[in-house]
């Protein structure tokens, strides 16, 4: 239970923790490369401390020194079988990425999750898999734990039927095992992480349009890596500073990758006072800092690829929707409902605990503007992305709030309480 106080101003310089998706990116392929890779400034989030359990599981030795990672890979072909499960935890990432190099190895595995991701869907992944050789059972309906047969793959031409950079990644990375070449075409353009990081280890992967051919069997070769500050972190902070009067909040070092910077063109075309300086590339990701102020916000419309772009954000969005002149209506957003929770089904719950309307709709959102939120004891529901967004939400709130589950949090951001206080000037004495 953490219980958050109104705030009266935002304020401050912070460096957030590492890009959740990156990091588990770099863990994988460092993995499989031949040689060291140190990972610098890798996510201190409870999702990538599992992907780094199963690394180890698979027999590599994973060295943690604060939020430094060195990993000494063997090659494509140098991981051993795990004595037991895989435990991916929380993590979806970590099942479905995972998963693709697991196919094409030369034993079999197992992989388990916790109570909330063993509700998630994986047969996205179980199908194009099994198109390329793959051996997976899962359990009646196509849910975790999955049974993973080691196989020689092929390769394979693959249209997603739903945008999802997980399923793209879990197809890349079986696709470096098969020989040939490996076509993923995307319906809108999902965040290319994966794409950059094997052209960093040394891949040969084109991308055009919505289309990514990678060719199979490369040598990956191990290097020191740099993971940005996670933005869909620094998003609860931004909202925070944005919806708070008086603040004005300097974020550094950022990840700015433009698959994934749609929440801040969404908040400028809202009006937000935000500012973008010291831009730089590290590690083919873009970089850099954000200055953001309280503005007046006018709300509107996020729809179609825009959802698909900021998908892990509307939590926040949604309070600052409520907040602002004209409100927020979210639009094909089905894909909200199986995160690790029914994210429309938890953020309109706790809506509507703090006094505010909202319409929810199959697969959106419709939140009126101009609302004030009231306190009231508030609700996680075992979801880290819910967690923080109501956090945010009792800041201008008519009184304190409790939120129940608030550890959840640190499934990606363990540190956010403790930076929210230090922003919002309640540090305990
Ligand atoms: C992620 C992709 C998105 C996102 C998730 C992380 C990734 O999921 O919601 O938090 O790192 O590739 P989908 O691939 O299911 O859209």
């Amino acid at each position: 239970m953490q219980r958050i106080s109104p705030a009266t101003r935002i304020s401050g310089e912070i460096c957030l923790p590492g890009d959740k998706s990156i990091s588990h990116r770099y863990a994988m392929l460092a993995a499989i490369a031949e040689g060291k890779s140190t990972i610098h400034n890798y996510s201190t989030g409870a999702d990538c401390h599992s992907t780094l359990g199963c690394v180890r599981s698979l027999g590599l030795a994973v060295d943690e020194r604060g939020s430094d990672v060195t990993i000494q890979g063997r090659g494509l072909d140098g991981l051993r079988s795990a004595t037991g499960d895989l435990d991916a935890g929380n993590s979806g990432s970590t099942m479905r990425m995972l998963s693709g190099i697991l196919a094409a190895q030369t034993f079999d595995s197992r992989m388990v999750g916790d109570e909330s991701l063993s509700r998630r869907p994986m047969k996205r992944i179980i199908q194009p898999l099994s198109e390329m050789g793959a051996a997976i059972s899962a359990r009646e309906g196509g849910f975790p734990p999955l049974e993973i047969r080691g196989k020689k793959l092929t390769p394979i031409d693959y249209t997603l039927p739903v945008a999802s950079a997980q399923v793209k990644s879990c197809i890349l990375f079986a696709g470096l095992y098969a020989s040939g070449q490996t076509v993923v075409r995307e319906p809108v353009r999902s965040r290319d992480h994966t794409e950059i990081a094997l052209r960093q280890l040394g891949a040969e992967i084109r991308v055009e349009r919505r289309v990514i051919t990678l060719q199979g069997r490369p040598r990956l070769t191990g290097r020191e890596l740099f993971v940005p500050a996670d933005l869909s972190s620094a998003a609860f902070f931004l909202v925070a500073a944005l919806i708070v009067p008086d603040s004005e909040l300097t974020l550094r070092g950022v990840g700015l990758n433009p698959t994934r910077s749609a929440l801040l063109d969404v908040l400028v075309s809202m009006g937000a006072n935000i500012r973008i300086l010291d831009v730089e590339e590290r590690n083919g990701e873009l970089v850099g800092q954000i200055q953001v102020r309280s503005s007046a916000l006018r709300g509107g419309v996020i729809e179609k690829e825009t959802t698909a772009a900021l998908i892990d954000e509307i939590p926040v969005l949604a309070i600052l929707g409520a907040a602002s002149r004209d409100g927020l209506v979210v639009r094909d957003a089905a894909e909200l409902r199986v995160k690790e929770t029914d994210r429309i089904a938890t953020v309109s719950e706790n809506l509507k605990r703090m006094g505010i309307q909202c319409e929810e709709m199959p697969a959106g959102l419709r939140i009126p503007g101009r609302q004030g939120f009231h306190a009231a004891e508030l609700d996680s529901f075992g979801d880290h992305r819910i967690a923080m967004a109501f956090s945010i939400a009792a800041l201008i709130a008519d009184g304190a709030c409790e939120i129940r589950g608030a550890q959840a949090a640190s499934v990606s951001f363990p540190e956010f309480f403790r930076i929210l206080r230090q922003v919002a000037g309640q540090e305990a004495a």
